[in-house]
């Protein structure tokens, strides 16, 4: 018998951010420089500053003790304004807010023994207030930074001492967070290792050639594999009840065509998405990799114990963000088009963002099903969203139509996905306050419920001001998705 199924009683429902594109105050109480400070602004909407970062940009940016180029320094204030930012998603009925740890306020140059009793004592009261309101924090533990020093004396995750560094931080916050925290996952959007240096791995590989670099990310993602692993193990002796999740930039591939070339060809981008949680959910390379590997002249140097702990330390969970889907044909197109998963062609079939970005809730429901038929394991949306140019009326109203649309369409997909049987923990939509964007440093790509009065230059009274969605979220929650 059939019995159709809505969210689970528990469902989380909330909203996402990440330490380095709200917090600002980068160096005050002791915090040390990070990989996502020395990232300067973007000059346009297609230029991805993230991960085009050398060593002549980044002696620049020590140099440069301003906020005024880098805007990840500044974020929107949350370190100051965090009562008040907890309150509004308390008002919107949040029952889990996805944040991040940045680990250069424990540990700010990564490499200490102690940690900084300041970092600790910030997410404390951070902790505190959510629980205030019964709001659940999911800590990511690792969001697209990493102590600048770890990049400087090691080039990040390419040197596997920085496994240690991480497992020292992650030891210190399990145990100090241990009643607080229930939630966790350990890299986020971990494929991005593979895209380039600052994004996943802290390294700086701009001047090597292509093969180079792909050998080298490969290698500092192997690191992070067993780093997580081990941070797994780690967690669940501290507190039996943690759950500890993987994170993946989820990108659905369609085939371009019908021709089995071109549905092979989707298939073979689709694994090399997918193998990330074939690591992490069932603890091993897959084959498919070790073949792809092989022929490309990718040689992953392990220790003996490497491939035992991957297999003891796979993962409670699987949390993902989706914001588009991808085609791919067998022959490669000039066409491509743009996004935070980049490869592959536009879809005739949809709609893009004011970014480029494809818009296809559907395909979060046929991403869902797919995750669940492959893994059986509790699945977390963690991330959806949209970027947009909001406009600040002049009666003090943010009318965004378009964005309680596409969070509509998503979130009724994602019912779809719950009654085909999907064990769905919750969803935290990306960017419930207006922050500064990942890809470009933006302020103008908003994503909120909340606008946030500050421009691109770091301009504005940093007022919060609840946006249309914001009533539609609550509505949202309050009724645990029925009423969309
Ligand atoms: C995800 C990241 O890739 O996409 C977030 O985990 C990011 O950090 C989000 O902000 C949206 O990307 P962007 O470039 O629009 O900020």
């Amino acid at each position: 018998k059939y019995f159709p199924k809505g969210f689970s009683k528990g469902f989380l429902w909330g909203g996402a951010t990440a330490a380095n594109q709200v917090e600002g105050a980068w160096d005050v109480d002791g915090k040390g420089l990070t990989t996502a400070e020395v990232v300067e602004k973007a000059k346009s909407r297609t230029d991805i500053t993230l991960s085009a970062v050398s060593k002549d940009s980044i002696e620049k940016a020590i140099e440069d003790k301003t906020t005024e180029n880098y805007p990840k320094r500044r974020g929107v204030d949350f370190y100051h304004n965090y009562k008040e930012d907890i309150a509004l998603f308390a008002e919107m009925g949040f029952k889990a807010y996805r944040m991040s740890i940045a680990w250069s306020r424990i540990f700010p140059e990564g490499t200490e023994s102690e940690p900084n009793e300041a970092g600790l004592a910030f997410y404390d009261k951070v902790f505190d207030e959510l629980a205030k309101y019964d709001i659940e924090p999911v800590v990511t533990i690792s969001h697209y930074e990493m102590p600048l020093n770890l990049t400087l004396k090691k080039n990040g995750w390419i040197d596997r001492s920085v496994i240690d560094d991480f497992l020292r931080f992650t030891d210190v916050i399990f145990k100090r967070y241990q009643n607080k925290v229930k939630y966790w996952m350990t890299f986020n959007e971990i494929n991005a290792a593979i895209w380039g240096g600052f994004v996943g791995t802290g390294s700086v590989d701009s001047d090597m050639s292509e093969s180079e670099q792909l050998q080298l990310r490969y290698q500092a993602l192997h690191h992070q594999f067993v780093a997580s692993a081990m941070a797994v193990k780690q967690g669940h002796a501290i507190n039996p009840d943690f759950k500890i999740g993987s994170m993946l930039a989820r990108g659905v591939s369609y085939p371009k065509t019908s021709n089995p070339v071109d549905v092979r060809a989707a298939q073979f981008v689709d694994q090399q998405n997918l193998f990330f949680d074939d690591v992490q959910v069932r603890g091993e390379y897959p084959d498919f990799m070790n073949r792809y590997f092989a022929e490309n002249n990718i040689v992953i140097k392990m220790e003996p114990d490497d491939e035992k702990i991957i297999k003891e330390g796979t993962v409670d969970y699987l949390s993902f963000s989706y914001y588009m889907s991808n085609v791919t044909g067998a022959v490669k197109s000039d066409n491509e088009t743009v996004g935070n998963i980049t490869e592959g062609e536009p879809n005739p079939y949809l709609e893009t963002s004011d970014w480029g970005w494809q818009i296809d809730p559907i395909g979060l429901r046929i991403t869902l099903n797919e995750l669940w038929d492959r893994y059986q394991v509790p699945l977390f949306v963690v991330e959806n969203g949209l970027g947009a140019v909001d406009k600040l009326e002049e009666d003090g109203h943010v009318h965004d139509s378009y964005r309680i649309d596409y969070l509509r369409a998503h979130v009724e997909q994602m019912k779809e996905a719950v009654k085909d049987g999907v064990d769905l923990m919750g969803y935290t939509m990306w960017g419930p306050i207006d922050l500064i964007s990942a890809g470009t440093s933006e302020m103008s790509k908003r994503y909120g419920f909340i606008y946030v009065d500050q421009d691109d230059d770091g301009n504005g009274s940093k007022k919060r001001i609840r946006k249309d969605s914001f009533e539609w979220y609550k509505k949202v929650i309050h009724s645990n998705g029925e009423d969309l």
